[in-house]
This record gives structure tokens, sequence and C-alpha cells, in this order.
């Protein structure tokens, strides 16, 4: 059997943080419903301090996800957040506190002005402070892929003495190649004592497009938590995409030794949920859940795809929910596809009068981005009037 692997989603936290994507209480509730409908295992509700309308979000969402998830308030390494968060949290019945500061020379120097000592001290402080309230805490390092690995180490090891029950790696900025951050987790679980006992979770931004490589990588070097969010909404240029990592998890599991236990059919469901409520659209080559994902428009790959749908594709379309794979006409289609779909509206010719209608059918092509059933029926009745006239 293959390690399990948590599924952490912030859409409702970190998401919601991305411009113009915020949400009220009653649009978070319903993807939160989704979410638990995916079965992922953790939901980030909120940053409960941030706003009386983010606080009630995660009380709603702590009372909503019972036993079935938990559920996470996040706070800064300070005191007051993390009574707020705990306030809200009093409804989940698995709640888990998420806490933690920033430990790369960027944010010691510039934005947190502190020393790596006091860094340590309030690292240690403010998991023990969170213990207090909930036996689950969560340590993030924020910009640890920034970080100096040794120090990022002792930050690690002093908030797993302190009792963090996850420690969560982020590469806050997007900046780290694959290879780096695998090799920066690896580094954290041959060095920090007792890590063993607790989650080491992976939370990567996608400056360089790599958030998704970076978490898989994580995976492959000891992490068992992924956070992510659906259709990689957030901060800049987002976070790792939920559906990203999940297929691929589901069709690398064997060298990744990893499973998840999301239900991929419900994918494209949740990914029209969320770019509906929030307003942000999904681009339409986004992988698993764009609208061109299983769309195939040139010639050689349609006559591939109608041959054997394996030839361009990896991913059954059911398995994540999408209605089908997709021929579309084009000037750059060939006979194959036009057969094809001219037989599905019920015509079938002669192989000359193909090459008729397939000329007939460039030139409306040429005039258009995509020929449509309708562009193909009045070309098929224009060309019957005139053979019969
Ligand atoms: O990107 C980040 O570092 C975060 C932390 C607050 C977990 O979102
Ligand atoms: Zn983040």
């Amino acid at each position: 059997m293959t390690r399990k692997i948590d599924i952490f989603d912030t859409t409702l936290r970190d998401g919601e943080q991305s411009p113009g994507a915020s949400m009220n209480t009653e649009e978070k509730l319903v993807i939160a419903q989704q979410l638990l409908r995916m079965h992922v295992d953790v939901i980030e509700a909120g940053f409960p301090i941030s706003s009386p309308g983010d606080f009630r979000s995660v009380q709603e969402i702590g009372r909503l996800a019972g036993d079935d998830a938990v559920v996470v308030g996040l706070t800064r390494a300070v005191d007051k957040d993390i009574d707020r968060a705990a306030e809200a949290l009093s409804t989940a019945k698995r709640p888990r506190i998420h806490t933690g500061l920033g430990v790369s020379p960027q944010h010691l120097r510039e934005k947190l002005r502190i020393s790596e000592d006091e860094c340590v001290e309030r690292a240690i402080h403010c998991v023990k402070y969170a213990k207090r309230y909930v036996e689950d805490v969560e340590f993030y390092a924020e910009d640890a892929g920034r970080a100096d690995q040794k120090f990022l180490e002792r930050v690690i090891q002093a908030a797993v003495d302190a009792g963090a029950t996850v420690v969560n790696i982020p590469d806050t900025t997007g900046y780290q190649m694959p290879d780096d951050f695998g090799a920066r987790i690896k580094g954290l679980a041959d060095n920090v004592r007792g890590i063993e006992n607790v989650t080491i979770s992976v939370h990567t931004h996608n400056d360089l497009g790599m958030a998704t490589a970076l978490a898989l990588a994580g995976v492959k070097n000891g992490a068992t938590q992924i956070e992510c969010t659906i259709n990689g909404l957030g901060e800049r240029a987002g976070n790792t995409a939920l559906e990203e990592v999940v297929m691929a998890i589901k069709m690398h599991g064997d060298e990744l030794d990893a499973h998840t236990g999301v239900v991929t059919q419900e994918l494209t469901r949740a990914s029209h949920l969320v770019s509906r409520i929030t307003g942000m659209n999904v681009q339409a080559n986004k992988a698993i859940v764009g609208a061109n994902a299983f769309a195939h428009s040139s010639g050689i790959h349609q006559d591939g795809v109608l041959k054997a749908r394996d030839t361009y594709e990896i991913i059954n379309p059911e398995d994540v929910g999408a209605a089908g794979s997709e021929i579309i006409l084009s000037a750059r289609s060939g006979h194959a596809a036009l057969k094809h779909r001219l037989a599905e509206l019920g015509y079938t010719f002669s192989e000359d009068e193909y090459d008729d209608i397939y000329k007939r059918f460039l030139e409306i092509a040429d005039q258009k981005k995509e020929v449509y059933d309708e562009d193909l029926e009045s070309m098929v009745q224009e060309r019957q009037r005139e053979v019969s006239a």
C-alpha cells in the first residue's frame, strides 16, 4: 500500500487572497460543501482575526464539517490571533490552529525585524500557546523556500519539540526549483529529531509555474500533506492546483509511493463552482479542468484519438467528471474528424462526395475559428440543393 497524502485545501483562505476573489460566508459554505463531497482531508476555512466575516466562516465551516474533515484557522504568531482562531474553531469537531512566522533572511530582516534567536523563541511560543486550546497545531515557516537550510532545520526542530503536529514548509514566493525543494524536505526529514511522528506539509506557490512540480518533489522526499487550491487560485500567480496534484498522484502513485482519498470525479464540478463564485475564469488550456483539456483540434490528433483515445489522452475525462473528449472542427481538421462528425449527425457520403464536402468545409473553416454543427447542417443542405437543381 502506498502512503496516504492528505489534501489540505486552502481555496477559502490563501485562494481567497487572490485579487478580486473574495467570498462571503454563504459562498464559502457552498464551496466547503463541495470540498467535503470530494473528501478533502483538511479545509483551511479562513483567518479568523482578519474580519468578522472570516471569523463567522470558520465557525460555520467548523459546524458543517463535523467529523468529515479537519477545519483550520490561520493565525500570525501573535497571541490575540490565536485566541480568536480558537474561539472561531470551537464549533469544529476536528479543529486545527495554523500558526507561524517568516524564517527567510528577507522576512527576518525586512518584515519582522527580529534576530534568528527571536524567531525561534516566537515559534516555540506560538505553538505552545496554540496547544493550550487545541491538540492539533500546524506550524508554518513562511518563506522557507528562501531560508537558510540549517536555520530552517533549527526552527522546525523547535516547533516539533514544542508540540506541533504538522510542520508546513512553504515556498511562499514560488522561487525554488523542484530538486532543491525536494532536497530541502529531505534535509528536514533526515535531520529533525522526532519529525517521523509529525506530518510534513508542503505549501507551494506558482510564480515560476512550478508549484505542482515542487509539491510532488516534496512528496517524493517525505511530505505527506499538500496544501493547494481549486483552479490554483491564490496570491499573485496562485497556489498549487488541487486538481493537478491529485491527478498527478493518481497517475504516478507507484513512483511517488502515494495516493489520496479525493473523489476525482468531482474535480470539474469543483472547478466550475469556484470559478462561478469568485468570478475568476479558468484559462481554456488549464490542466485537468480547462475547457480545452480534452479537446482535439488538429487533423493528426483527431485521427489518432478517433482510432484510439489513448494516442493523445492520458486521462479518461469521466475520471475527472468532464463531459468527454471533444473533436473541435476547424481549418486544421482532417477528413477523419469531418467524416466522424457528419456520421454522428446522420450523414454518410461516398468517397467522391466527401472530397467535395471537405473542400466546402475548408472554405467555411478558413472564415471561422470553429465550425459548429449548424454550419455543417447548412453546408450539407446547400450542397443537396445545388446537386438536385
Ligand atoms: O505562502 C505562505 O507562506 C502562506 C503561509 C501563511 C502558510 O500562505
Ligand atoms: Zn501561501
